[in-house]
């Protein structure tokens, strides 16, 4: 029989209730699942959780949902969840290609995309995470005037993403070719950003606000 890599992760997230296995059942409920009402701000493809924990250990009243289909990588976040004894954090395995059956309009005000796979084949650019086909999903959630902030350190999904957020009515707030160059206070590294600048890639950021009404699903 074929094991799965770290075959212990799974049971380790099914015992602890910041990682929610079934995410489609919380769907309309992620404010009663948290216990409040504070803005819920959601992190796509989170890998180890950096990112993820510095932001929640710096805003507490700020909850924030991270998803990534590795639970590999996700078992290393909710340890880290635990150390820092942060409860303003909940983590899901799942394919973001489906993250718009897990919740319901306006639930979430704000959306970290941070170094996905660029997908450079043009056959399979519909997958970019920043591609209209996942803006339009996006949409059916985000309340209007929520924020995607986007870092890569990939030319082409940049500019690409350019166009894609405008094509979206995505306004663009802010944009830079070279993060650690510029005065923008506000960054969070996340784990891949280090490992990219370390060896002198340079990193795009920017920030597009959704202007539009919402489609209706
Ligand atoms: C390149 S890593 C970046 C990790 C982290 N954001 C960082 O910047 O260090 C991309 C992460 O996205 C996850 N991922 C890629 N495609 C995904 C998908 N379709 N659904 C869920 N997670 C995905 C991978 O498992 C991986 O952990």
């Amino acid at each position: 029989m074929r094991l799965r890599k770290k075959w212990w992760a799974r049971p380790e997230m099914e015992k602890d209730s910041k990682a929610v296995i079934d995410p489609y059942a919380v769907k309309g409920r992620w404010r009663e699942n948290f216990g409040n009402d504070n803005p819920i701000h959601l992190e796509l493809g989170c890998g180890k959780g950096q990112f993820i924990t510095t932001l929640a250990e710096k805003n507490p009243d700020i909850n924030y949902i991270a998803i990534d289909l590795k639970d590999e990588v996700l078992v290393f976040v909710l340890r880290k969840l635990n150390e820092m004894e942060l409860t303003n954090v909940r983590i899901i395995p799942m394919f973001i290609e489906r993250v718009d059956e897990i919740f319901e309009k306006d639930e979430i005000s704000k959306i970290y995309i941070n170094f996905c796979n660029p997908w450079p084949k043009v056959s399979h650019n519909k997958r970019r995470l920043t591609h209209p086909r996942f803006l339009t999903k996006y949409k059916r959630f985000i309340q209007p005037g929520t924020e995607v902030w986007f870092k890569t350190d990939d030319d082409d999904l940049f500019e690409a993403s350019l166009e894609y957020f405008e094509e979206e009515n995505f306004e663009e707030l802010y944009r830079n070719w070279d993060l650690s160059e510029s005065d923008f206070k506000d960054n969070v590294r996340t784990e891949y950003e280090e490992k990219f600048s370390a060896f002198g890639v340079k990193i795009k950021f920017g920030i597009f606000r959704y202007r539009e009404e919402r489609i209706e699903s």
